[in-house]
This record gives structure tokens, sequence and C-alpha cells, in this order.
């Protein structure tokens, strides 16, 4: 089992957090370079198990109008969706260092790396988390971009599945835990746009732009956790 280290949000800066996941990383056999220069919402045949776009997704579930109200809900509004489009451009050649980040954090806690954990041994999986990463790089760029129509709503709804017992580990036939237990995926939100923050900071854009960037990527990661917890809602609750 890992040691937990103690994490400190507000002095995690890339580097900072670098220095303390990098054995982690290593132990966990993690630090592989991942291109993302594919990043698109069609489907992606060089990232295995990246659906995006495919006319073989289900529907989702829920409906445009329940995006829009959802959206309304969480006052997402244009502005924030300029400026995730333009964060988009400033993160498209780091996020490898963000994953370094987010996979850091994963493998750090114990309560979370148990999720990408062999069900029989409790070790982390190495091919999973790996495989689960390329897709994950690909993410960003989509949250980035996102244009909020029927094919993205449905991509969140595999999304979803993929965390719930319905479909976790059947993208890559992991031997893993059955399901990611849902408190844990709101809560992700905080570390994962804390840590985006300095890595919205890296390219020049004025503080103002910054905070704006981070608040839409707040709103954005908490609005796709909201959509994934449709399965594990009794019917009707959602
Ligand atoms: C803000 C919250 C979260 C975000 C943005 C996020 C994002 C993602 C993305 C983009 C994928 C890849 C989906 C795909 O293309 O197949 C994924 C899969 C996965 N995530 Fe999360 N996730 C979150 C919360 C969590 C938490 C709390 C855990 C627990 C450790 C977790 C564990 C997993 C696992 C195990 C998979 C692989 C599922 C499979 O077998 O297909 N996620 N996540």
């Amino acid at each position: 089992m890992m040691q937990p280290i103690e994490w400190h949000p507000p002095l995690l800066t890339p580097e900072t957090a670098m220095k303390h996941f990098a054995p982690i990383l290593l132990t966990v056999g993690l630090a592989t370079t991942i291109s993302t220069s594919h990043a698109q919402q069609q489907p992606n045949p060089a990232v295995q198990g990246y659906a995006y776009g495919q006319s073989t997704l289900a529907k989702a579930p829920y409906s445009m109008a329940d995006l829009k109200s959802l959206q309304t809900s969480l006052l997402f509004t244009e502005e924030d969706v300029k400026a995730l489009r333009q964060s988009k451009a400033i993160l498209a050649d780091q996020t490898d260092a963000i994953l370094d980040v987010w996979y850091g954090f994963v493998a750090s806690t114990p309560e979370l790396v148990y999720f990408f954990g062999e069900a029989k041994t409790g070790k982390p999986d190495g091919a999973y988390l790996e495989a689960v990463r390329k897709r994950f790089a690909l993410w960003i760029l989509d949250t980035a971009d996102a244009n909020y129509d029927q094919r993205w709503l449905d991509w969140q709804h595999e999304i979803g599945l993929r965390h719930n017992k319905l479909k976790k580990n059947k993208t890559d036939r992991a031997p893993s835990v059955a399901q990611v237990n849902f408190r844990y995926i709101p809560a992700l939100t905080i570390p994962v746009t804390t840590t985006l923050k300095p890595f919205l900071a890296k390219k020049g854009a004025s503080t103002a732009d910054v905070e704006k960037m981070h608040a839409a990527w707040v709103k954005s990661v908490l609005m796709q956790t909201i959509l994934w917890s449709q399965p594990y809602i009794k019917d009707g609750g959602f």
C-alpha cells in the first residue's frame, strides 16, 4: 500500500506537486508520455475506448432541455463557454503535466487508487491506469471546447456508465473493482480544478482571465459529474 502524503491544495503548484508525487508516479509506473495532439470530437481510433461521437453510443436518458436547465442552475453562461474555449490553447500542450499532477493525487490517496486496483490483490493496475489516462487527456481538451450538443450529452452518459458498475472495467477489460463509489466523483471536482489553476496561469493570461477560466472549469466539471450521477440514482430521482 502506498504511503498517504500530506496535500495542501492552496500551495500546490505543478512544480511542488511533481516534487511530491514523482516517486509515487514512478512506483505505479505512470510517468509515460501521452500524445494529446489528436483530441477532437470525433471517434479517435488512436485511443482505445475513446468513443465521443460514435453512433454506437446509447442516447442519454436526459435531454438537451434538461441540460439547459442544469446549466441555468449552475450559473453556467456563454461567458463560461468562452472562458473554457480560451483555456484550450493554454492547456493543449500541458495535458501530460496536468495528468501527472492528477494521477499523482489519485495515486497518493488510498481511498481513490483503490478504484484502479485489481479486485483480487488490491494492487494498482498499471495497464488500466495507463489506458484511462489516454482518454483522460482527450477529456481535458473536450471539456475546453465542448459544444453541449446531443453527441456531447451521449458521451457524458457513457462516461457516467463507465464509472458505474454497469460499465466500469469493460472498455479496458480491467480486472478491477466493480464501480467507483459515487460520493468520490463530485468530490474530485475540487482537486481537479484547484490543481488546474496554475496551469491556466502559465501562458501569460491576465489574473482576471485566469479567474474566469478557473470558475468556468469548476462549473463544467461539476456539471459533468452531476450528469455522471444518473446511473447511480434510483429511477425517477435524477
Ligand atoms: C471530477 C471527477 C472526475 C473526472 C473529471 C473523471 C474523469 C474521467 C474520465 C475522462 C475517464 C475516462 C472515460 C473514458 O473515456 O473511458 C474516467 C474514467 C475512470 N475514472 Fe474518473 N473522473 C472523475 C472521478 C473519478 C473518481 C473519484 C475516481 C476514483 C478513483 C475515478 C476513477 C475512474 C476509473 C476507475 C475510470 C475507468 C472506468 C472504466 O473502467 O472505464 N474517477 N474518469
